[in-house]
């Protein structure tokens, strides 16, 4: 598949038995850009990005990753990808050293290019003093900080983080995404990021695709997004593609059914007058 774009699907399909979890996405994301993927809990971000990682297989279409098929080449697709798990599991036992020393040796990194990047990353997140330190003894903050340097250690042209702020006390969030809007205006990487930091993503992203139930329901710059439903901010064209049209379906499907009667479908036509003004 394409060379040309970072990140490319087409009708992209992942089924769970018989949920179908995530359902013909087609991406186009440039090099050097970034995308983020926002949606509600369930709507099929993490399935999207694990798949693209060649870390679960897909059901059906096609991706390539930096040009490198998701299937064919999941090796090369994970040499070239940093990925910042939901959920990511780290070994307690180990120190902050131990353990990026150990990521590093699975990309096949020599050990004095390991040795360097480490007290650069060490550094870039005011870890310094503690990377001797057990992980069982940091908090989550600084659990996440190692995380993140766990998938920029082998300096990766794509970077994937997945809900990077979630499970985090505000301060440790506002630590997080200061780092990563660091990281999206210093380096010049293509980052795919899933994200329910609207402000965040509306200050970072280039590119913006909104997935519900599977499908990405909409996709642009945050601003053609946010001028296509007329609202103040990225938060308000959520909601309202998000949320609204939700509402909307409800209302819709009340007005078709014929057991409804008549007052009750006009009383329903009227809320919804109201709640589109
Ligand atoms: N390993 C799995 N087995 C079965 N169902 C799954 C699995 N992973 C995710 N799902 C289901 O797929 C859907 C999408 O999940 P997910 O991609 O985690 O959503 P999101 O990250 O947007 O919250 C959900 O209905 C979820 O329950
Ligand atoms: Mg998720």
């Amino acid at each position: 598949m394409s060379k040309a774009y970072a990140i490319k699907t087409q009708n992209l399909t992942k089924n769970f038995g018989e949920l179908l979890a995530v359902n013909k996405i087609d991406l186009t994301i440039p090099y050097g850009k970034t995308y983020g993927l926002l949606g509600p809990n369930g709507a099929g971000k993490t399935t999207t990005v694990r798949m693209l990682n060649a870390i679960i297989s897909k059901t059906s279409g096609n991706a390539s990753v930096g040009g490198y098929d998701i299937v064919a080449e999941s090796q090369k697709v994970k040499m070239i990808c940093g990925f910042l798990p939901e959920a990511p599991g780290l070994y307690s036992k180990l120190t902050a050293k131990e353990f990026l020393e150990f990521i590093g040796e699975l990309y096949y990194l020599q050990k004095s290019v390991i040795s360097a990047r480490i007290d650069e990353l060490i550094e870039l997140f005011n870890l310094e003093g503690r990377e001797n330190d057990l992980l069982e003894g940091y908090s989550r903050g600084m659990k996440q900080k190692v995380c993140l340097c766990a998938a920029l250690i082998q300096d990766p042209e794509i970077i994937f983080l997945d809900e990077p702020t979630s499970n985090l006390d505000p301060a440790a969030a506002r630590m997080v995404k200061d780092l990563i809007s660091q990281l999206v205006k210093k380096a010049e990487k293509t980052i795919f990021i899933c994200t329910h930091l609207l402000d965040t993503a509306e200050e970072l992203c280039d590119i913006i695709g909104i997935i519900i139930d599977g499908e990405i329901k909409v996709e642009g710059t945050p601003k053609e997004i946010i001028e296509s439903v007329g609202a103040r901010d990225l938060e308000e064209a959520y909601l309202k593609i998000t949320g609204a049209s939700h509402i909307d379906d409800l209302l819709g499907w009340r007005e078709e059914n014929p057991n409804n009667n008549h007052n009750e479908s006009k009383k329903n036509k009227n809320k919804k007058n109201k709640r589109s003004r």
